[in-house]
């Protein structure tokens, strides 16, 4: 079978699919608080969604995570999710803010999902709030519970630490994931698109401070095991939770990417940090049923993925698209 490597010998079996940029929230490091987003006809379908996944399957990738935006929010969402959780996959999972997982926990665990991350940024329903721009923390605290309840092998809390913000609930949010039975990671905020609530620089807080931060009330051990993702991990001796850091600014993780990215533009994205592309619907609508001029695409494609991000949180960010036209 024909295997998907670049030019710097890192094997490709990861591929995560943003099936909306739309999204019921406006986290402040996400989005603009006033966002324009696609129109239509600009978007894949949902069978060419399903068709470039199979071609992906098809050259390799064993792990799909579906992204958004908020993915449950777009309309079929959880019958594609379905459908892809017949393709041969090691791994299919999804990452959600969890505001709907109370109505779709127990669907998506049928579907084949043995894993999900949920955003969570601050246990303070004020702060929650202000955060995520109008969230409300009970209603993804029920969609956390109904996850527990349908059975997941992991459930994995997404929190991006930002000082001034949250930085000071890093204890907290870990003694709830212990409470739960939960992983979460610690994230590093990055620069992607313009904002203006906050400078990134000013409230950058590193996955070091944070740990240093948790170090005081638990005792960390590091380990190697891995989820496939950037995360380095630790577990929280004396419980099942693990603890993981995701670091793209103090602990560049680019050597071992195993990952491209197909935002709901159609657009092959080969680097979270950079704007090297290839544009498959493009393929997809002009050679239709075509399986080899598609896997021509894909194949080709990586040679044009670059070696690492560069990401500076002093300078105006390089990146326009903000990360829910990539679902991170
Ligand atoms: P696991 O399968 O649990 O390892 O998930 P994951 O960490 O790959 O995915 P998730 O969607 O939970 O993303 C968590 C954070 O990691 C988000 O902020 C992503 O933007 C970030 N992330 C994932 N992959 C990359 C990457 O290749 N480069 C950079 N810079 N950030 C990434
Ligand atoms: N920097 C880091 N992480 C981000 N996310 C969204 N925007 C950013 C950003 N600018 C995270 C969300 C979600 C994941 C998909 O990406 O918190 O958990
Ligand atoms: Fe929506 Fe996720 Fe972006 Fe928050 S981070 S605005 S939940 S897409």
């Amino acid at each position: 079978m024909t295997q998907l490597i670049d030019r710097f010998h890192r094997r490709i079996t990861y591929l995560r699919v943003s099936i909306t940029d739309r999204c019921d929230l406006r986290c402040l490091y996400c989005m603009a608080e006033e966002m324009t987003f696609l129109p239509r006809a600009q978007i894949l379908t949902l069978e060419e969604i399903y068709t470039l996944a199979s071609a992906f399957v098809a050259l390799g990738v064993e792990k799909i995570r579906i992204t958004g935006g908020e993915p449950l929010v777009r309309r079929g969402a959880l019958e594609l999710i379905e459908r892809l959780g017949r393709l041969p996959l090691k791994e299919l999972t999804l990452t959600t803010n969890g505001m709907r997982l109370a109505e779709c926990a127990r669907r998506l665990a049928e579907a084949g999902v043995r894993r999900i991350n949920i955003s969570l940024d601050s246990l303070k329903p004020e702060r929650f709030r202000r955060i995520t721009r109008f969230g409300e923390l009970e209603r993804v605290l029920c969609g956390i519970d109904a996850a527990r309840e349908a059975g997941f092998a992991k459930i994995k809390l997404n929190c991006v630490v930002m000082k001034g913000y949250n930085h000071d609930e890093v204890v907290d949010l870990v003694r709830f994931a212990v409470t739960k039975g939960l992983d979460i990671s610690f994230i590093e905020e990055m620069p992607l698109g313009m904002i203006k609530e906050h400078d990134r620089a000013a409230v950058y807080y590193s996955s070091d401070q944070v740990r240093a931060d948790l170090e005081q009330a638990f005792r960390l051990v590091p380990t190697a095991e891995r989820t496939g993702g950037p995360a380095r991990y630790f577990r929280v001796v004396g419980t099942d939770t693990r603890v993981g850091f995701i670091s793209p600014h103090s602990h560049n993780f680019c050597a071992d990417c195993n990952r491209v990215r197909l935002t709901v533009e159609g657009r092959l994205l080969l680097c979270l940090g950079n704007e090297h592309s290839v544009d498959l619907k493009r393929v997809l609508r002009r050679y239709p049923g075509d399986a080899d001029k598609l896997r021509q695409a894909i194949c080709q494609a990586m040679a044009i993925k670059p070696e690492r991000h560069h990401f500076d949180l002093n300078e105006r960010p390089i990146l326009l698209r903000h990360m829910n036209a990539t679902g991170g």
